[in-house]
């Protein structure tokens, strides 16, 4: 099994313990990062609707809080047929922590779907200040 099978596992079981009773859309991540380690994030959703958080961010938390700290590859696997693409947020959430060879793969039960750079997934995105 390669690297980027292992992280549509990965982000396949982390989806199996998302936490979505409002949606009832179970989304997982699952990160390669710059440290050889492998980290997941699942969606926890919360009764006060906006307080919810995606996939991505957690473990994008979970790659921070391990001492990783730059995503290799990310898939992002959505426990659905339809494509899960990254929302704006977690975009800018992804590029603060990618370098111009990190790798996006969205997933759904079919399998990774698409491949992209992500560096092309939030073009003109908040830099500096
Ligand atoms: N969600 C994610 O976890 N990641 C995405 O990239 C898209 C959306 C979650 C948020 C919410 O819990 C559910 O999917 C439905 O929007």
């Amino acid at each position: 099994m390669n690297n980027t099978q292992k992280l549509f596992k990965l982000a396949t079981q982390a989806a199996q313990k998302a936490y979505c009773p409002y949606s009832k859309f179970a989304v997982g991540a699952a990160i390669l990062a710059d440290d050889g380690n492998f980290y997941v994030g699942c969606n926890v959703e919360n009764i006060s609707y906006p307080v919810g958080t995606c996939a991505e961010a957690g473990a994008i938390a979970a790659m921070i809080a391990g001492g990783g700290k730059i995503i290799s590859e990310i898939v992002i696997f959505a426990d659905a047929k339809t494509l899960v693409s990254p929302c704006g947020a977690c975009r800018q959430r992804i590029v603060e922590f990618s370098d111009e060879n990190t790798l996006v793969h969205m997933a759904n039960i079919e399998g990774i779907k698409k491949t992209v750079k992500a560096n092309q997934l939030l073009p003109f995105g908040f830099e500096e200040f």
